[in-house]
């Protein structure tokens, strides 16, 4: 028998090594995390951080290559300071932002995130030691996953394995998950357990199915591609360009790369075969929608070719009720990307649940009873914010992809509304920045945008029709509930 020193640094590293054995050879830990995406690994990594043994799963640990998750919103940039992995975010020419530049047609409005108002609208954030404006982050997605990765690869209590899960572990007694299976290699037959299993495997998740009783919504894709050298109208700011088709994202992603994605929605007659396929849309109606400067690196893109696309999905959330497991991150709530919050939802929920299940409020997580009931405070709590970035994204796609008249009179008074300035952008900037957690901020501007346009409507037809105006102002009201009650109901369910 080996001699054990009977000191406590001593016992705690002894246990450490025996737990990361356990981890290696009998495949049990505390936690087992099924996805290294943005919010395994740095879920991982803040379990870990209280203590908790981590199994972190991943199919690939290659650098991710991909055309997602690459502006990180300041509310989500708070949340990875929070988290202690702002070095994620070093060294990988990540590019600072500062706000938004919104084109329509000829004109511009620049949307800076509010300086001023940081105090008020970011209750919780430490501001003290950073400067007082909030600033986002775009790079490119597979070097900030790579770094994530790499932080829960060096972590003591976290062990990477690369195989790809297949099912869920669950005792057939109590309907308890108690791990996962999975495929090494491709051949080799795996299996790990542990208290709680999360499962956090992205947009097209193999096991939301059986647990979850929404699908996906698709009502469009976007197309990307990366320009080079590509000037756009305000440094540091991401672009969204507006018209007569649907909305074109503009941001850097590195010194030299710009990212730049174009919603199609599906269907679209002049995506179709006759018509030159998705590259004839881009080329014949995308090209020269945009602004002039921008277009010859788009142009040597096209001619590049290398084109990927993504489904814009909308999935409501649903609250975790199974007894050792968790849904999260992609694979438990989606939005359209138009205004980047996906990661910050998954950093933001990373904060919140390892607060729920810190050691001090969940001694064990075994003690499931107690784990469920911190898992329904989660799918609660969670809205303050996520409420707001799940319905703003759902409701600002509907106005930027307008496709009938009253959407287009909404569209028209939402860029209006900005150029009002003041209040009429720095709130809603704060609401798409993941800033402000207050839902009601919301439903004032999305409510204010559509008076105003009703007042642009009645400007523009004149005293004479101001009937017509009234009809035709109430239509564009009622258009505006049909946008968004839909997605607020979809937020009041559990
Ligand atoms: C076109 C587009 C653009 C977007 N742009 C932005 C943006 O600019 N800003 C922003 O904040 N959000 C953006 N998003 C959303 C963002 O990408 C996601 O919200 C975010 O990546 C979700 O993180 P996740 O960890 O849940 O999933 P992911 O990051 O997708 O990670 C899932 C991980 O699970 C792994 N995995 C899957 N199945 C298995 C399995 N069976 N076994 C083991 N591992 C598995 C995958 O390999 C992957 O590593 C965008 C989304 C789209 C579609
Ligand atoms: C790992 O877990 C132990 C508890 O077993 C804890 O004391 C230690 O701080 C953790 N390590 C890190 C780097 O967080």
């Amino acid at each position: 028998m080996p001699l054990i020193l009977d000191s406590s640094s001593d016992s705690s590293i002894h246990s450490q090594a025996e737990r990361e054995k356990s981890r290696r050879i009998h495949h049990d830990a505390d936690v087992v995390v099924v996805g290294a995406g943005v919010l395994g690994a740095a879920l991982a990594v803040a379990l870990a951080n209280q203590g908790r043994s981590v199994i972190l799963l991943e199919r690939s640990l290659k650098e991710p290559d991909r055309i997602v998750g690459e502006l990180l919103q300041p509310g989500g940039y708070d949340a990875l300071i929070q988290l202690g992995l702002q070095h994620t975010l070093e060294g990988i020419d990540a590019i600072p932002v500062t706000g938004y530049t919104v084109l329509y047609y000829d004109e511009s409005v620049a949307i800076p995130y509010p300086t001023t108002a940081t105090e008020t609208i970011r209750p919780g954030s430490k501001t003290s030691g950073k400067p007082n404006k909030p600033e986002g982050r775009s790079f490119h997605h597979g070097r900030f996953v790579s770094r994530l990765r790499a932080t829960a690869l060096a972590h003591p209590n976290i062990s990477v394995f690369e195989t790809e899960a297949t099912s869920l572990i669950t005792c057939s007694y109590t309907n308890q998950i108690l791990g996962v299976e999975s495929l090494t290699g491709k051949i080799q037959k795996d299996y790990f357990f542990g208290s709680l299993t999360v499962v956090c495997d992205g947009y097209a998740s193999k096991f939301r199915k059986s647990y979850i009783h929404h699908t996906p919504q698709v009502k469009s894709k976007f197309w990307g591609m990366e320009l080079l050298d590509c000037p756009l109208p305000t440094p540091q700011h991401g672009v969204v360009v507006l018209g007569k088709n649907s909305p074109v994202l503009l941001y850097q992603i590195g010194t030299h790369e710009t990212r730049v994605l174009v919603d199609v929605p599906e269907g679209l007659p002049s995506t179709s075969t006759a018509n030159g396929g998705i590259k004839g849309h881009l080329q014949k109606v995308v090209l020269p929608s945009l602004p002039p400067a921008v277009q010859p690196s788009f142009q040597m893109a096209l001619e590049k070719g290398v084109l990927r696309s993504m489904p814009n999905s909308f999935l409501p959330p649903t609250m975790n009720r199974t007894r050792g497991l968790a849904i999260l991150g992609d694979a438990l709530n989606m939005r359209h990307p138009l205004t980047g919050g996906g990661m910050s939802v998954a950093l933001n929920d990373v904060v919140l649940i390892s607060e729920l299940l810190s050691p001090e409020n969940v001694a064990d997580l075994a003690n499931t009873d107690l784990v469920l009931k911190q898992f329904r405070l989660f799918h609660w709590r969670r809205k303050a914010l996520t409420a707001i970035v799940n319905i703003l994204a759902q409701a600002l796609y509907s106005l930027f992809a307008a496709n009938d008249w009253q959407l287009k009179y909404l569209q028209k008074g939402c860029f209006r509304y900005f150029q009002l300035g003041g209040r009429c952008i720095d709130e809603p900037v704060g609401l798409l920045g993941a800033l402000i957690r207050r839902p009601f901020v919301l439903l004032y501007h999305f409510f204010s945008v559509a008076l105003w346009s009703i007042w642009i409507l009645i400007q523009e037809n004149g005293l004479l029709l101001f009937p017509l105006s009234l009809v035709q102002g109430l239509l564009i009201l009622w258009k505006a509930c049909v946008v968004i009650f839909p997605y607020i109901f979809a937020e009041l369910r559990s």
